[in-house]
């Protein structure tokens, strides 16, 4: 009764914001609370940080958008270059989501094939090649041996659908027999190394190897989308990998709170965009690409997230790990949690759930997660992503991990009825 109540007060409107510091947004109504979701992993610094406000400020003043190259893009592309060993040359898009058109659409020019790759349940942005399969569920996700591709937005045409391949991640063995039967025809296959939507659990080594050499030996690219796991080491998530992409699309955090996205990899795969190549495959440009704005933004945000911050922001994460662990144990709660780096997602099942179809939301899971994410968001002022998941920022101290895991708890407590009836209708 307590928690149909506190759903209809969320109703019908959302939640409006009047200012943001740090980790703590203040709504309309004057009340402030905790920011774990820093608007869906782009915030690394929380908000409004001086040091971004500041330089943003003065290139304000001097322009925020021209017809010609600037010092900024320069500047941030060398950063970027030196940080990354896979970074050989790059491009600046507005977007994740279109990061990963230009990276799907460089491959294909690059190779001269159709085909794209990709996991089941992956998201990487609305690009209609990227897109398939992404809410795919048990009345239409078909054989795990091969996984149908599934619209998401109606009227995507035929002819999309048949240039895509899916599969079903971290499964190598299902996996390569897949790509197996369109060997000839695939550009690139297409991993996101954490994958929030499939259950924010990493790839292992064995697969991406597996993939990697798949494409070796058949003449395709193996292309990272790192839009949002770019934060889990100093150079993305592919640092933890013995084998590393040809291309990489990044975004989110690495704009510093403003619009981004940018491809990065091999010279000689980024020659097709080169508007100075003889014959230019693939032409390619953005009314606000490069912009001084994003750019500034971008670079300070990357030059305060070094290794050291980092390293420690992973460790904080890792204490709020452990204190919600604790909290899922002292509740006594089915609750498991994945997670990488400065990320976690809760999932309301005992299990960590290892592919897509474990991790998948039913009526009953979406329903209870919701109860759990209004009771924090209404009654502890705390906000996290509506997959139960938190994308952590440098702001965040042991002060609001605290918070965090104590709200939990007694988030835990609420819902526990449900939980165990829903946990026994799973058995
Ligand atoms: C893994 C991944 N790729 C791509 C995108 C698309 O980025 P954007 O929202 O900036 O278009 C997202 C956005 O959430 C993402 O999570």
């Amino acid at each position: 009764m307590f928690l149909q109540v506190v759903l209809a007060e969320r109703d019908p409107h959302p939640y409006y914001v009047a200012t943001a510091k740090g980790s703590y947004i203040t709504d309309i109504e004057g009340v402030e609370r905790i920011d774990f979701a820093n608007n869906m992993a782009s915030l690394i610094h929380g908000h409004s940080h001086p040091a971004i406000v500041e330089a943003v400020t003065d290139q304000l003043r001097k322009g925020t958008a021209f017809t010609m190259g600037t010092e900024a893009e320069v500047d941030f592309a060398e950063l970027m270059i030196a940080r990354s060993e896979t970074f050989e040359r790059m491009r600046f898009v507005n977007s994740g989501t279109e990061a990963v058109m230009t990276m799907l659409k460089t491959a294909r020019v690059y190779t001269n094939r159709p085909k794209i790759a990709k996991a089941e349940g992956a998201y990487h942005g609305t690009y209609d090649y990227a897109e398939l399969s992404q809410t795919s569920n048990p009345s239409n996700w078909g054989d795990i041996n091969k996984p149908n591709v599934n619209r998401v937005v109606d009227g995507t045409p035929q002819g999309v659908i048949d240039d895509v391949v899916v599969f079903p991640f971290n499964d190598i063995e299902r996996t390569l027999k897949i790509l197996d039967e369109h060997a000839h025809e695939i550009a690139c296959v297409l991993i996101d190394p954490v994958p929030h939507r499939i259950g924010l659990f990493p790839a292992t080594n064995e697969f991406v190897e597996a993939v990697y050499n798949w494409t070796r030996k058949n003449g395709a690219l193996m292309v990272f989308d790192e839009v949002v796991t770019y934060r889990v080491n100093y150079a993305g998530a592919q640092e933890c990998y013995t084998v590393k992409p040809d291309l990489t699309a990044i975004g989110k955090m690495i704009g510093g709170g403003f619009p981004i996205g940018a491809l990065a990899g091999k010279r000689e795969i980024m020659e097709v965009l080169d508007p100075r190549g003889k014959i230019l495959r693939h032409p390619h440009s953005g009314t606000f690409s490069a912009n001084p704005i994003s750019m500034t933004a971008g670079r300070v945000a990357m030059e305060l997230f070094d290794e050291k911050a980092v390293l420690d922001l992973n460790a904080l994460t890792d204490i709020a790990i452990s204190q919600i662990t604790e909290s899922i144990k002292i509740a006594d709660v089915p609750v498991s949690i994945t997670g990488e780096g400065s990320m976690f997602r809760l999932h309301l099942q005992a299990n960590e759930p290892t592919c897509y179809r474990e991790a998948y939301h039913t009526d009953e899971k979406k329903f209870l997660i919701k109860e759990l994410l209004d009771y924090l968001f209404l009654k502890e002022n705390i906000i996290m992503i509506n997959t139960g998941a938190c994308m952590f920022a440098t702001t965040i101290t042991q002060k609001e991990v605290d918070r965090l895991s104590e709200a939990l708890l007694n988030g835990f407590k609420l819902i526990k009825p449900k939980l165990e009836k829903l946990s026994h209708s799973l058995v």
